[in-house]
């Protein structure tokens, strides 16, 4: 089938498909497409199962159109002939695939869900609260009745996270020193961490956790554009102390539960209690800029680039 993409995604990820050292993805290959989330049109179709119409999801980003075989979809593995339908008639539009029920929402909600355990009233530490991950993460914390407590890179963000999302306790992590922006949030101590920034953020929580509590890792994007190498980690003795759980994840792991996702962020969505702000670039000559402001702080939300109407 042919397909005209409508969106992309960028996500942090691609950072590390630049090198070759990431074990987990294929490195991009260089004189190659690029490739990454999009979702798209089928314009022609050969493939009974597809008809020209079409809303279907792919990994063929960073292109205006494509030709797939039908093969089965794998999310987050670049496959640039499989792709999967999405519900055109759902209350989704085809942005909010990428957006709301996109791979950084599947993360905030199956790390937070499935990967680790919501106590009502507990305290939960998000970092990058104003980006992707972060600021539905934040939502569902809130939503299942927890303290949440965030850090992002602006006043402008942490504006954002108090007075949009709610969120109980948040500092600008570049003002004000992680041991002290983190001792003030979390007087009784961390119950709950879900880590997208950096070792430096996820080892400043370590002497505040609680015992026999939970962090979760999602990435360290601080860490994508300087090789992948972890520093050591200070205050890790803490771990043994407190007999923690330390456990990285991937939203691939739990997508026999992507069902139920859609309908709980619809739901919320629909309840006014879930958003995620889109900042969409527009066309495909904007993707460089757009993927490169995760990196530099400018970005907020989610980032697609709008590659056809
Ligand atoms: N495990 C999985 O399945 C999975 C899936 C998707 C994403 N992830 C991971 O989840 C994390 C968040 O992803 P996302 O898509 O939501 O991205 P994001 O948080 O929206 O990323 C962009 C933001 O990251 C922050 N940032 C950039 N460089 C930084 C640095 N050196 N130190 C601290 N913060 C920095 C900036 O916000 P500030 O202005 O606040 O600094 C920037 O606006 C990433 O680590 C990503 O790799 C994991």
């Amino acid at each position: 089938m042919l397909v005209e993409n409508l969106y992309m995604s960028v996500d942090p990820y691609m950072r590390r498909s630049m090198d070759a050292v990431a074990k987990d993805l294929p490195p991009w290959p260089i004189g190659g497409p690029l490739d990454g989330p999009s979702i798209g049109r089928v314009i022609e179709s050969r493939n009974t199962g597809y008809v020209s119409g079409d809303l279907v999801e792919s990994m063929s980003g960073w292109q205006q159109h494509f030709i797939s075989e039908g093969d089965e979809f794998i999310p987050y593995i670049s496959a640039n002939t499989a792709i999967a339908k999405r519900d055109a008639s759902s209350k989704a539009a085809p942005e909010d695939f990428l957006g709301l029920l996109g791979i950084a929402s599947q993360t905030a909600y199956f790390g937070l869900k499935k990967a680790g355990n919501m106590v009502p009233g507990e305290t939960v530490v998000i970092s990058s609260g104003a980006g992707a991950v972060g600021s539905v993460a934040c939502q569902i914390a809130k939503i299942h009745g927890m303290r949440v407590v965030s850090s992002a890179g602006s006043d402008e963000k942490v504006a954002f996270l108090r007075d949009e999302l709610g969120v109980d306790f948040a500092f600008n992590y570049k003002t004000t020193a992680l041991s002290d922006g983190l001792a003030q949030g979390c007087p009784d101590g961390i119950d709950l961490v879900l880590e997208n920034a950096s070792p430096e953020h996820f080892a400043a929580c370590l002497p505040l956790m609680n015992e026999m509590k939970t962090m979760l890792i999602t990435g360290f994007i601080s860490i994508y554009s300087t090789g992948g190498t972890v520093p050591n980690l200070a205050n890790f003795e803490y771990a043994l102390d407190r007999f923690l759980t330390i456990r990285a994840f991937a939203f691939m792991e739990f997508l026999d539960a992507f069902d139920q996702f859609v309908a709980d962020m619809l739901k919320w969505r629909d309840a006014g209690k879930i958003q995620l702000p889109l900042q969409i670039h527009d066309g495909l000559e904007k993707a460089p800029d757009a993927f490169c402001s995760l990196f530099t702080g400018t970005s907020s939300g989610k980032q697609l680039v709008r590659i056809a109407s």
